[in-house]
């Protein structure tokens, strides 16, 4: 296979309200990006992600467009679009926009006119269900709380939207919306843009009849039931013949509860539908064991459960497929704090050692904005601190009308797992806002900015910042960490993450310590080994210190 430039890339994923702002309204902007692209070329990453930054009434932060070809006015004009996208490819960087046809918003124009009556021009553009004996079409419960059926007068119907009520589901099944899509997609990419990250783009098939759910009120919807339809290759490969296959770009589809045998369809050399998938499975590994309270729940990964899932995908796509690489995004806690320490006494260590365990698999890396300077969650501990619709609803819903979790566990399980630990604003330097802003931001600093900001991470030579920095490059300068073939060492040890890559005689060995205890681990290689990467000095060969991590190469 020849090699696409994607599969030498690093993403840096940005959260458009939080990451920089230019007007002081204290929301991120469009402008405020282009004047951190300086420091984005520094960290070297090559592609950068923005979160939808289209019209929307923001109930899901900009998941629920209401114009997919207009920006949201508070983060810039169109011109100031144009603009942002050369600066990037000005900057040697390229452009990927998320794309969210899932679902729009009830404010879509679309939506609006589909929920008149029966016989619009966009009556079929949703999924409308008469009454079954006066009550939903069916027991599926929304991701956002309560049923996924809102009753519309107008057409005595219900839609269904398996998030909240403003963000209604699309009708696949009709052609005219499959051109719409393709559509919009066009006019990005027209305008140059280099590819896309979809949005549970494999909810969009439903299940014929739209059956129950086997368990009613039970998280999460998608498993099984709802995620990767009957024909959901068939729409990945029209989108892929009609739009993609006419333009050189990358695509990314997240797809919560695939497994690896799905995704060697969706992103096989041969498949022609999508390049790679955000799947779910490293970051799903401790769900309440109540059913009900779905993602809800507080306890630590088991160290095993978290290499059985990540080596899978590595074994599994090898040489088939191609994966996406990442332990943040926008919807998920930090992962220093989920998956390791945050204690200011280990936090920058253990940043680093999950960097590294991370970037040396096969893949494509993908860094979420403030995961290279080590971040952590907020730790919040009142309800009324937190902005995400999927946070709050989850407390009411599972503490006032439920009741079946008390309120303190509640937000410590928030605290723990909300989305909320990842969207507080950028921190540039130890100034009032962060450098973020000069007024107030639209979302509370992680009260440790002072510390943990970026221009104290571009003066310290020593910082998560130039961590990333060598992970990156590293990529870029080695076929192996790209290509390598991936070999797993010793599954059930429960305190350190090892694995080997192979490529072309060639063997990396990568060992991380996730532990803040000293450990000895002798992986016997017979040839010399020269180290080359490590988050320590001195390098004390089979020993690790607490959440150590190194690299080396035996050629
Ligand atoms: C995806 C997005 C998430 C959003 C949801 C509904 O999971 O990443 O932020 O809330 O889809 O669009
Ligand atoms: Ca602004």
């Amino acid at each position: 296979m020849t090699h696409k430039w994607w599969q030498n890339a690093v993403i840096y994923q940005i959260y458009p309200q939080s990451f920089q702002d230019s007007n002081n309204d204290g929301i991120g902007d469009l402008p405020g990006i282009v004047k951190r692209l300086p420091y984005l070329q520094k960290l070297g990453v090559d592609v950068l992600w923005l979160n939808p930054i289209y019209q929307s009434p923001l109930k899901d932060n900009g998941y629920d467009i209401a114009d997919y070809k207009k920006i949201l006015p508070v983060y810039g004009s169109m011109a100031d679009f144009d603009n942002l996208l050369k600066q990037i490819h000005a900057h040697g960087m390229k452009l990927l926009m998320d794309l969210v046809v899932n679902h729009t918003s009830d404010q879509h124009r679309w939506f609006q006119e589909s929920k008149q009556s029966k016989d619009n021009q966009y009556a079929d553009y949703y999924i409308w269900r008469d009454p079954v004996n006066g009550h939903e079409p069916n027991n599926w419960h929304a991701a956002f709380g309560g049923s996924a059926w809102t009753f519309v007068p107008e057409r005595g119907q219900y839609y269904l939207h398996l998030f909240a009520p403003g963000q209604p589901d699309l009708n696949w099944e009709n052609p005219a919306v499959r051109e719409s899509v393709w559509n919009i997609m066009r006019f990005w990419l027209d305008k140059g843009i280099d590819g896309f990250r979809m949005d549970v783009i494999n909810l969009i098939s439903k299940p014929a009849g739209l059956p129950d759910a086997p368990e009613p009120g039970t998280y999460p919807l998608t498993e099984g039931l709802v995620a990767d339809g009957p024909k959901l290759d068939d729409y990945l490969r029209e989108m892929n013949e009609k739009v993609l296959s006419h333009y050189d770009v990358m695509t990314v589809g997240e797809m919560p509860s695939s497994k690896p045998e799905d995704a060697i369809n969706y992103t096989g050399l041969n498949s022609h539908e999508l390049n790679m998938v955000f799947q779910f499975q490293h970051v799903a590994l401790e769900p309440n064991p109540d059913k009900r309270l779905g993602k809800w729940n507080d306890q630590p990964v088991k160290l095993p459960e978290l290499k059985k899932a990540l080596s899978r995908w590595q074994k599994a796509l090898d040489g088939k497929g191609w994966n996406s690489l990442y332990w943040n995004n926008h919807d998920q806690p930090r992962a220093v704090s989920r998956f390791a320490n945050d204690d200011p006494k280990y936090r920058v260590r253990a940043a680093k050692m999950l960097g590294t365990t991370l970037h040396m698999m096969q893949g494509t890396p993908f860094v979420f904005e403030g995961e290279e300077l080590g971040m952590a969650n907020v730790h919040y501990t009142h309800l009324d601190q937190y902005e995400d619709l999927e946070s709050i609803n989850a407390y009411h819903e599972l503490v006032d009308e439920k009741k079946l979790v008390d309120g303190p566990t509640m937000l410590k399980y928030l605290a723990n797992i909300s989305r909320d630990n990842a969207r507080t604003p950028m921190p540039w330097d130890d100034s009032q806002n962060a450098g973020f802003s000069d007024a107030t931001p639209w979302f509370a600093l992680n009260p440790t900015y002072q510390q943990i900001n970026a221009k104290a991470a571009v003066a310290d030579k020593d910082s998560v910042f130039y961590h990333y920095q060598k992970l990156i490059q590293l990529r870029h300068d080695s076929d192996l960490v790209k290509f390598g073939n991936y070999d797993e060492i010793d599954p059930d040890d429960a305190e350190v993450f090892a694995y080997r890559r192979h490529y072309q005689g060639d063997t990396l060995l990568v060992m991380s310590n996730f532990t803040d205890k000293t450990l000895t681990r002798n992986y016997r290689q017979a040839r010399a080994a020269k180290l080359v990467l490590s988050n320590y000095d001195n390098d004390q060969g089979v020993t690790l210190r607490p959440y150590e991590s190194k690299v080396y190469l035996f050629n």
